[in-house]
Parts: C-alpha cells; sequence; structure tokens
C-alpha cells in the first residue's frame, strides 16, 4: 500500500525575490515501510531568511538546492506509522524534512521532542529550535556579554531577534531593539522588555542610536546588514563586538551585495565583528536550552508564532520574511 504525497520542488533559481514560478508542486508516492523506519507527517515547515541563498549558486554554509530537488527545509511533523522501536507512533519529531507533507525516515538526523509540553509545537523551530540556539550562540559565544552592557539587536521582532532581545535582557544588558513599523516597535518594548526600540522605517536611525545609546554600543547584533548595519559600527564603544548574524536587506539583491562601509570604525574602537553559523553549535543545543527553558517556564522567554497554512503557499510566506509581513517565527502549516 503506497501514501500519496505531495513535494515542493525548486525548478529555478529566483532572480530578486523568490516568485512561485521558481517552484513546483509535484504529487508522489511513498513506499511501504521496512523495518527500521517510520512515516513522519509534517506538521509545520521554518521559514528561513537563508533560503534565499540555499536557492541560488552563490558560496555559502550548503552547498545550493539542486534544480529540480526538493527545496530543503527544517519541518517538524508527526509520527503517523513505524516500524523503528525508538520513533513511535504518535511522537513528534523535528529535523530536516525538506518542503513536502510526508517523508520515511530511518531517524538519522531526526530529534523527538515533546510537543504536548510546548504553548505551540512550532515552538520546537523558535525559541527551542535553531532559532533560539542562533540567538543564544550568537550573543553569548560570539557576543560575550556583560551585565552592563549596551546592546543593540536589529530585526528584532523577528524569530532571532526576539529571542535575542529577551536572552540580553535576561542577562541583565540595556537592549534597544530595531524594527519595521510602530506596531512591532511597541512588541519589542512592551512585550519583549527592550529599553527602547528604534523604527528604522520612521526614524532616523543614527540619530535614534545616539539617542539611546549615549555611550555608544558595545555588541551589535546584526540580522539586516546594509545602512543598519553602517549606523551602528560608527556608534561602537571601545572594544565593541558585532555579531554578523545575517544580512537580510541584501538576500534579494541583483547587483552587488553592499559591504560595510564604516568598517574603519572597528580599528579605533578595537573592536571585533565575527560571523557565526548556528550549525556549529547544534551539539551544544542543552546547554542553551537548560538556561532558556526554565526562563520560558518563568516567563522571562517568548515566542510569537506566525502561521501560514498550505504548502502551496511557501514561497509567498518566503516573501513575507523579505517584507516584514510576517511578525514572529513564520512557519507554514502544512
Ligand atoms: N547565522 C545563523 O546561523 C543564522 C541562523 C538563523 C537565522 N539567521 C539570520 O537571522 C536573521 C533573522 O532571521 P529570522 O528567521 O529571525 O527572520 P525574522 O527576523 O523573523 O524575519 C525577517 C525580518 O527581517 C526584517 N527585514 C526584512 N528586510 C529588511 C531590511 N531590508 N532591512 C531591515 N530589516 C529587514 C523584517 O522585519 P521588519 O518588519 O522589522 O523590517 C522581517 O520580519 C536573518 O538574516 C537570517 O538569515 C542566521
Amino acid at each position: 500500500m503506497s501514501t500519496p504525497s505531495r513535494t515542493l520542488t525548486l525548478v529555478a533559481r529566483p532572480d530578486g525575490v523568490p516568485r512561485d514560478e521558481d517552484f513546483a508542486l509535484l504529487a508522489n508516492t511513498l513506499p511501504d515501510l521496512n523495518a527500521g523506519q517510520f512515516r513522519v507527517a509534517v506538521r509545520y515547515l521554518s521559514i528561513d531568511p537563508a533560503m534565499r541563498v540555499w536557492m541560488s549558486e552563490q558560496k555559502s554554509y550548503w552547498p545550493p538546492v539542486p534544480l529540480g530537488d526538493v527545496m530543503r527545509a527544517a519541518g517538524i511533523g508527526e509520527i503517523v506509522e513505524s516500524q523503528h522501536p525508538k520513533f513511535p507512533l504518535g511522537a513528534w519529531v523535528s529535523g530536516m524534512t525538506g518542503v513536502r507533507e510526508q517523508l520515511i525516515s530511518d531517524g538519522k538526523g531526526m530529534r523527538r521532542f515533546d510537543a504536548s509540553a510546548l504553548p505551540h509545537p512550532a515552538w520546537a523551530l523558535s525559541v527551542f529550535g535553531a532559532t533560539g540556539l542562533t540567538a543564544w550562540f550568537g550573543l553569548t559565544d560570539i557576543g560575550q556579554p556583560k551585565a552592563s552592557d549596551t546592546v543593540v539587536i536589529s530585526a528584532a521582532s523577528g524569530a532571532v531577534g526576539s529571542a535575542a532581545v529577551q536572552i540580553a535582557k535576561n542577562l541583565g544588558c540595556k537592549v534597544i531593539g530595531i524594527a519595521g513599523g510602530p506596531e512591532k516597535c511597541a512588541y519589542v518594548r512592551n512585550e519583549l522588555g527592550a529599553d527602547a526600540a528604534i523604527d528604522y522605517k520612521n526614524e532616523h536611525v543614527g540619530k535614534a542610536l545616539d539617542q539611546h545609546c549615549p555611550g555608544g554600543i558595545d555588541i551589535y547584533f546584526d540580522n539586516v546588514g546594509g545602512e543598519i548595519l553602517d549606523a551602528a559600527l560608527s556608534r561602537l564603544r571601545m572594544h565593541a563586538r558585532v555579531v554578523l548574524c545575517g544580512g537580510i536587506s541584501q538576500y534579494n539583491a541583483t547587483g552587488k551585495v553592499r559591504g560595510p562601509a564604516n568598517y574603519l570604525a572597528l580599528i579605533s574602537a578595537r573592536a571585533r565583528m565575527q560571523g557565526f553559523v548556528v550549525l556549529d553549535y547544534l551539539d551544544r543545543a542543552d546547554e542553551a536550552l537548560a538556561v532558556m527553558a526554565p526562563w520560558a517556564a518563568a516567563g522571562k522567554l517568548s515566542s510569537r508564532i506566525d502561521v501560514l497554512e498550505g504548502l502551496e503557499n511557501f514561497a509567498e510566506a518566503l516573501r513575507r520574511v523579505y517584507s516584514g509581513a510576517n511578525f514572529g517565527k513564520q512557519v507554514v502549516k502544512v
């Protein structure tokens, strides 16, 4: 008895923002299980800005998704059939599922988690998944915060940014979030607990940073690159750390990527600017979760989940993170 499913494959390399036509939704069938295998019904897919990089031919920490292959994605799902003793029927798993409805796995790369213990199953993709680990290790390992530090975080209402704001506050830092629009800025201040929020769509970021960080910036956690990175670079305090997490303002660039014009400020500030990739920290996940889980239980760490339904809306979900239409961790409900 074969099982019907659907997969979304990459059929063209996007020029600029991804279009629906860059993907094809295909019907397929899954074979019967062998011993040591289980079948997962994917429930939620993680939408990650870096997907745009994986779709292009540009050199990155992962090879490009080959044309005609299923689109790469992290996901979570429920086991609906099993012949694997460690992955029983009904258990939830997370892993690199790809953009599809169902898959057969032997357990490699899959991690079980207790969805009933989470406010929303997609927390396993957000604050308790790679997103939360990105915020934690980017901030603590690369940023090395001290309690009195002034920390500036861009894309502060987003998945990584919102976790980074709360982590930095819980560690006793002064936190300034940068986000687009009054509603997101109110969320960054009132719900995430930032000391101030800068609306980069309606305020002059440099002047606002001068106002909120009169002594300069100790840590700039950069999710966006471009002009905001430049504004932060020229306001670094001595021995500042610039955490290069992402550069979403540049991912869809059709011309040259904009480099930091103000990088010479690193010299006089004796500052450090360092990139990182969360994949290098996955084997240290327990270290981060040992701190973050009690914070979440105490109401000091939360995650907003933004759900778009339907595999066929994958490209639209991806466009939402580039336009800023998402509010919190963008996921697709399959
Ligand atoms: N290094 C790593 O291992 C790693 C791992 C995961 C993610 N990341 C990076 O972390 C960043 C955030 O990812 P996420 O998943 O948490 O996404 P997200 O912040 O939930 O969504 C992206 C947000 O970026 C903002 N944005 C989009 N275009 C912008 C622009 N031109 N200028 C300023 N802001 C812009 C939008 O917020 P506004 O409405 O506020 O504009 C949007 O909501 C991305 O750069 C991603 O690549 C890095």
